[in-house]
């Protein structure tokens, strides 16, 4: 269920009778519900790939930023009620129901049966999976660096299936047909919206150990 929208707002701040939410209110939201610091990077990750493919798009930055940074708020404490809660905390927050719908659809066919529609709901879907196959790639380089990585590395990990098996390939191959990308390309851009927060989400490496 997707919350009502309001009346529409003629202020800049405003879309669909609701604030838009800032990057300093979601990350203070998401540390709120969550204390486990892996979850904290995987969605400082999704933020990083969400801007950059947003980027790459002449799109809005701020908003795919701030989807993809709370698109996980509920996981560490409600797992059972994945994205269903967050539906819930973010309408009582007063979030525009574009956000909360786009932040549901990347739980569908698992715990949602809302479709990625939009290109920011179709590369949340699909990002959302591949941004735990380029960091375990990462991590077992010499470098443990996504800063000196490049695609094939984590295209050669994609077709060993035992390789980060909790990685969903399937939903992948999906998300990739709904937005009629390769692979390769999609995985590029994965690498660079990482390389923009390495320090933060660890991923930094000493890329001189590559040798
Ligand atoms: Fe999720
Ligand atoms: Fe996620």
């Amino acid at each position: 269920m997707v919350p009502k929208m309001g009346a529409v707002c003629e202020i800049g701040e405003h879309i669909m009778g609701a604030v838009r939410p800032s990057r300093e209110e979601a990350f203070s939201l998401l540390k709120q519900y969550n204390k486990n610091e892996a979850l904290i990077k995987h969605a400082l990750a999704v933020e990083a790939v969400m801007r950059y493919c947003a980027r790459k798009r002449g799109l809005d930055e701020q908003m795919w930023g701030v989807i993809g940074l709370i698109h996980d708020l509920d996981y560490e404490q409600f797992p059972a009620q994945h994205c269903r809660k967050t539906e819930e905390i973010l309408a009582a927050q007063g979030w525009p129901a574009e956000y909360v719908r786009a932040v549901v659809s990347h739980g569908w066919g698992i715990c949602t049966d809302a479709e990625p529609q939009s290109e920011l709901e179709k590369v949340l879907y699909t990002v959302d999976e591949l941004t735990g196959l380029v960091a375990a790639t990462a991590l077992v380089r010499p470098s443990r660096s996504v800063l000196d990585m490049e695609a094939k590395s984590v295209k050669k990990k994609w077709k060993d299936k035992s390789f980060a098996a909790g990685v969903n390939r399937d939903v992948i191959t999906k998300g990739l047909e709904m937005l009629g990308m390769e692979l390769g390309e999609l995985i590029q851009d994965v690498i660079m919206g990482m390389r923009d927060v390495a320090d933060e989400i660890g991923l930094k490496g000493n890329p001189e150990a590559s040798g």
